[in-house]
């Protein structure tokens, strides 16, 4: 048919945005809503620092880091969890140890290009219909031709409360100022990363998570993914 893709390459929507925007909820409700599978690109960084600290090597060494990931079988399931030879990764990739070292193998343009690398190549796995990717860099660098693309966007300030609530409710009691300046220290850093840093987009669909519930931020982008239609890639 005139217009289709001949391919059998799956259908991408990304979600990128800043730490604690809500964009993982996002994705993996909207991957499950339309029987796609999630990419959790945070959880792929989160897998590779994982294994490097295992291996004993240096986050900030970008050869050390690549030398880590040229032997490592990662694969990601439809609900964005991430295995490493063969194990299912959780509870693992959220520890503080993780979240001190990530910034450093996630700063490296080398280790960035050859992860993505990888993500990309789950576009041509036929498993699943579509993608739902999230990140700060989806849409921009690693799904540049999704067929969507969506910037989620909430004030820093919305984004502290929301943190400094997940952490009380797991038992973490933090000052609301600390985790507000982590927070501005992260954004600067990433802001920091050219093509790679979170940012809206020229033809990015802005999604403002500031105040709607998950329901009303689910129920717009189910209808910007069906007023794609059946034709775009
Ligand atoms: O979203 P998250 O907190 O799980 O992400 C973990 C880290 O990986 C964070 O430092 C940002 C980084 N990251 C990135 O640089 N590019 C992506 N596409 C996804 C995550």
């Amino acid at each position: 048919m005139p217009g289709e893709d001949p391919s059998p390459r799956a259908r991408v929507v990304t979600l990128d945005g800043l730490s604690g925007s809500g964009k993982s909820t996002l994705a993996r409700r909207l991957a499950a809503a339309l029987g796609w599978t999630f990419v959790d690109s945070g959880a792929w960084y989160r897998a590779l620092t994982f294994a490097v600290l295992e291996a004993e090597e240096d986050p900030r060494n970008a050869d050390s880091v690549l030398s880590v990931l040229s032997q490592l079988d990662l694969a990601g399931q439809a609900d964005g969890t991430v295995c490493l030879d063969g194990r299912a990764l959780g509870a693992e990739l959220r520890t503080a140890r993780i979240d001190a070292a990530v910034s450093d193998v996630a700063d490296h343009p080398s280790v960035r290009q050859a992860l993505n690398q990888r993500l990309r190549s789950l576009r041509n796995s036929a498993q699943h219909p579509g993608l739902v990717a999230d990140g700060r860099d989806a849409g921009s660098v690693i799904y540049p031709e999704a067929s969507l693309k969506v910037f989620v966007d909430v004030s820093l300030e919305e984004r502290a409360r929301r943190r400094h609530q997940q952490a009380l409710a797991i038992g973490q009691e933090r000052a609301f100022a600390d985790v507000l300046a982590g927070l501005r220290e992260r954004d600067q850093r990433e802001s920091e990363r050219g093509a790679a840093a979170p940012r809206a987009h020229q033809g990015d669909r802005v999604l403002d998570n500031e105040k709607p519930s998950v329901e009303e931020a689910i129920r717009r982008l189910l209808d910007w993914v069906k007023s794609l239609g059946t034709q775009s890639p």
